[in-house]
């Protein structure tokens, strides 16, 4: 059973914190929601084509219905989207309908409108209040915490953005209903990876759960969605700009990024990550840090969510090595692993993260390439 959750968030030192509600139905509360927490003379709603449709139109009208001026702004969907050229274009957008310094930007969908419509509110005007209202599991349990926006460019993936934190976050578990099944495995591999650093009680319990969530039940959605925000914002409230702490997030990142740059992004993100953890939790068991046993767990998981648990035919144990280099969390290109004491906590030293002997990195990713 699930009913409602209000988890609070720290941003911005203790001046500015805000609020995240998960209820379902919620989003017939938005158009009164939204101008309580974020008060504008008008409100861009940017969304994606498919969540503008589904979603985005509703909640102009019922903004409308509440008096407001506001207007839709879509993009066409996928992460070819998260560029310059469309932050431009919507901000050229907004301009032209007379938009100023008054207005709010109401971010409706997954982690690329979060990310774009977060950037076009950090950079209007040099910054006008933001609310998430995330729709994928991915932007619901990570993208739509934390503050982070901004957009790819060629050269790299995220490298040009902003820290800018929402007014609110409002999320209703009902929406994942109309998400594709693999992009809902997608976002439960954030979640197991939030279990696996904090939660050894949420690890076990997303056993059961993640059945449940795949088959779009809206009670465990809930719960899982609460927890993995509630870990999240626990994390980034201690640490916004990853200086300390906020590295346990990239538990399974190293090797999961790598993979993803050196398969030129063929495949997502999620999937990267869940072969990511599993590798990692080798090389952690490896250097006889993390318990055996942890990454058979993490490759059970996986396996639930039908996620990859090898390193995929044709790439190279070394070409993968080599993109660890060039990953920005590194210090000095030498990557930098979280690695795990065991399912539910991370291995603590005087950083969080440390560096890997390139001969076992090999070794782990050639014993666990198809
Ligand atoms: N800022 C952060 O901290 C952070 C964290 C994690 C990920 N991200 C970013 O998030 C992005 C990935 O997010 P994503 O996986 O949500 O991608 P996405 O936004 O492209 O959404 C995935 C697909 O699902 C569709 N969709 C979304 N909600 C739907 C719904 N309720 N019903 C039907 N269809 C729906 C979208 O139209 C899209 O086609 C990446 O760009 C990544 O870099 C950011
Ligand atoms: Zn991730």
């Amino acid at each position: 059973m699930f009913l409602e959750d209000t988890i609070q968030v720290q941003a911005g030192g203790q001046a500015r914190g805000y609020t995240i509600r998960v209820r379902p139905g919620i989003r017939r509360a938005l158009p009164r929601m939204i101008p309580a927490h974020a008060r504008a003379h008008r409100y861009a709603v940017i969304a994606d084509e498919t969540v503008g449709e589904l979603y985005g139109a509703q909640i102009v009208g019922g903004l409308e219905g509440e008096g407001k001026v506001a207007r839709l702004f879509t993009f066409p969907p996928g992460e070819a989207s998260k560029t310059r050229e469309q932050w431009a274009r919507l901000t050229g957008e907004m301009l032209d309908a007379g938009f100023g310094r008054d207005s709010a930007v109401v971010a409706v969908g997954g982690g690329v409108t979060g990310d774009l419509a977060g950037f076009v509110a950090a950079t209007f005007m040099r910054g006008i209040p933001l609310v998430q209202v995330p729709t994928s599991l991915v932007a619901m349990i990570d993208s739509s915490v934390g503050g982070k926006c901004g957009v790819d460019v060629t050269e790299g993936k995220n490298l040009v953005g902003a820290f800018h934190p929402p007014h609110l976050v409002v999320v209703d578990p009902e929406v994942a209903v109309t998400l594709p099944v693999e992009e809902r495995a997608q976002g439960l591999a954030e979640a197991v990876k939030h279990g696996a650093i904090l939660d050894p009680v949420y690890l076990a319990d997303l056993e059961g759960d993640i059945p449940c969530v795949l088959g779009g039940e809206v009670g465990a959605t809930g719960r899982v969605v609460v927890r993995s925000i509630e870990i999240k914002a626990e994390v980034v409230s201690k640490d916004e700009r990853e200086s300390g702490l906020r590295k346990i997030l990239n538990f399974g990142h190293t090797l999961g990024h790598a993979v993803e740059a050196a398969a030129h992004y063929a495949l997502p993100h999620g999937s990267c990550v869940a072969l990511g953890m599993v590798l990692e939790a080798r090389l952690g068991e490896r250097l006889a840090i993390t318990r055996k046993g942890t990454a058979d767990t993490l490759r059970k998981m996986a396996g639930l969510l039908n996620l990859p648990t090898t390193v995929p035919a044709g790439l190279r144990a070394e070409t993968i090595l080599g993109y660890t280099r060039s990953d920005k969390k590194g210090r000095q290109g030498k990557p930098r692993y979280v690695l795990l004491a065991y399912p539910g906590a991370v291995a603590q030293n005087e950083d969080w993260a440390r560096e890997v002997p390139d001969e076992i990195v090999l070794e782990v990713l050639a014993e666990a390439s198809a």
